[in-house]
């Protein structure tokens, strides 16, 4: 990605006349983010939730999520009084000319998502919209769910515009509002030119195509970028069978702009709400048109396998110390840093398959609560995850454990290997201290 454009700011906006009023339906990551984002274009925004616990906190302010910079956006809009939370759907989109559908699509038992939240949400509002309103799909849908949203509408008057999102967990707002670029996709011309609009000032490439394209935009970006990733970890396991230092190759591979600087850093394997659930749903949606995407089957293949040996790694070096009821200290549980999100973590895969094999665990995370389903010893701070531990394993790229210090490290532990799955370690400055930083595909 190239270096990102600074924010917006508002004088822009009041300069601008049109500025919209707009329904945001579902106040999750991208909702959330969404509707704040769009208030602070200046837009008039009223998000809808039917989580009425959610709706208290968001109305005193507080976030049901982790997300930075967008607690102060939203209690500053909230005073501005364009962005306003309810649980009253029908009344929000009454008067709405952008009905934005940001609900949730989880994976379905077939791999397909699960489009109940939409479809549901879509025949209530069907009949209740204002003419020329424009429904816009912006959480991620299979492809070919705007005609389904239009047939479901079943209102002539009413347009759908498909315009996904990019949103990253951790810099959604960033990406919000300093996109790569905005996707469009519209069967009507003017519809998607209005949707375009309310984008206005914000300086980004914009993909303007039909709706069936810039679905299939969404799940080929996502399923590109969890390719990279599994190839780059496939990599970084054939860099320790020869040798090699994995950094050092993905350095020499970033300088082409054919195969890009980013997303090139190996880890413990990708997760989160978005790649393991999106690549499934390609999969599926493949299969059922007879075109199998068979790099992207083997991509979720690769990620598994890789996660299984990132554990099987951790529990040799584990036995190897000889101890008989080795300690390990596992460092992160969040799928990635800068996020409380849990969600399809190889952290608590990982976990989860020492469990089986070793009973004195530790966890440390700085923000992620652990999730109902691990049962697992938590330390307050990551000093206290590591005391006396045999073995410490580095799960998630936070910060904090970059800075961990050698001498102090030496002085918690009663082991000396450290498995840092995200190479966040100088491994000359422990192994002064006696202290053996193991990272796959690095001498
Ligand atoms: C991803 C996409 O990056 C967004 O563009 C998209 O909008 C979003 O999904 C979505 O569909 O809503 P996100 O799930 O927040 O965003 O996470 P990423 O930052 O993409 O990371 C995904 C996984 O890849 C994480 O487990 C991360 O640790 C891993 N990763 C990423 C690596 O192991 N190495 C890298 O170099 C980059």
């Amino acid at each position: 990605m190239g270096a990102k454009k600074p924010a917006l700011k508002w004088g822009k906006w009041f300069m601008n006349s049109s500025l919209h009023k707009i329904a945001v339906l579902g106040t999750g990551y991208v909702g959330l983010t969404t509707g704040t984002c769009l208030a602070h274009l200046g837009h008039q925004v009223v998000c809808v939730d039917n989580d009425l616990k959610k709706l208290e906190m968001l109305d005193s302010g507080i976030l049901p999520i982790f997300e930075n910079g967008l607690p102060e956006l939203v209690r500053e809009l909230k005073l501005t009084g364009r962005l306003t939370f309810t649980s009253n759907m029908m009344e929000a989109i009454s008067a709405a000319e952008f009905v934005f559908l940001c609900l949730p699509t989880p994976q379905g038992h077939d791999g397909f998502a699960d489009l109940s939240a939409i479809t549901s949400v879509v025949k209530q509002i069907s009949g209740k919209l204002l003419p020329n309103t424009i429904v816009v799909n912006k959480s991620t849908v299979p492809v070919n769910s705007a005609f389904l949203v239009r047939d479901l509408l079943n209102d002539s008057r009413v347009h759908v515009v498909s315009n996904p999102e990019f949103l990253r967990e951790g810099s959604a707002v960033n990406d919000f509002l300093n996109p790569d670029r905005i996707v469009i996709g519209s069967e009507n011309q003017i519809a998607g030119e209005r949707v375009a609009g309310l984008y206005l000032g914000i300086r980004s490439p914009v993909v303007v195509t039909d709706p069936v394209s810039a679905e299939s935009i969404k799940y080929m970006a996502n399923a590109f970028l969890a390719l990279k990733i599994s190839f780059v970890n496939q990599a970084a396991s054939f860099c320790d069978a020869v040798g090699a230092d994995v950094l050092e190759v993905m350095r020499g591979l970033s300088f082409d702009p054919r195969i890009g600087g980013t997303f090139l850093t190996p880890g413990p394997g990708w997760g989160g709400s978005c790649f393991p659930k999106d690549t499934e749903a390609l999969v599926a949606m493949a299969k059922s048109v007879d075109r199998p995407m068979s790099l992207v089957e083997e991509a979720i293949v690769a990620n598994q396998n890789h996660i299984n040996a990132v554990a099987k790694l951790i529990r040799s070096e584990a036995k190897a110390t000889g101890v008989s009821n080795p300690r390990i200290a596992l460092l992160g549980l969040s799928f990635k840093a800068e996020t409380d999100d849990t969600r399809c973590s190889p952290a608590i895969d990982i976990i989860k398959n020492l469990q089986s094999e070793f009973e004195n665990l530790i966890v440390f995370d700085p923000l992620a609560i652990t999730p109902i389903e691990l049962e697992i010893n938590r330390a307050k701070t990551q000093e206290e995850a590591m005391k006396g531990a045999d073995v410490t394993a580095i799960l998630t790229e936070w910060s904090a454990f970059k800075r961990l210090e050698p001498s102090s490290v030496r002085s918690l532990m009663r082991g000396n290997v450290i498995i840092d799955t995200r190479y966040l370690l100088e491994s000359e400055q422990f192994s002064r201290h006696n202290l053996h930083v193991v990272q796959i595909g690095r001498k």
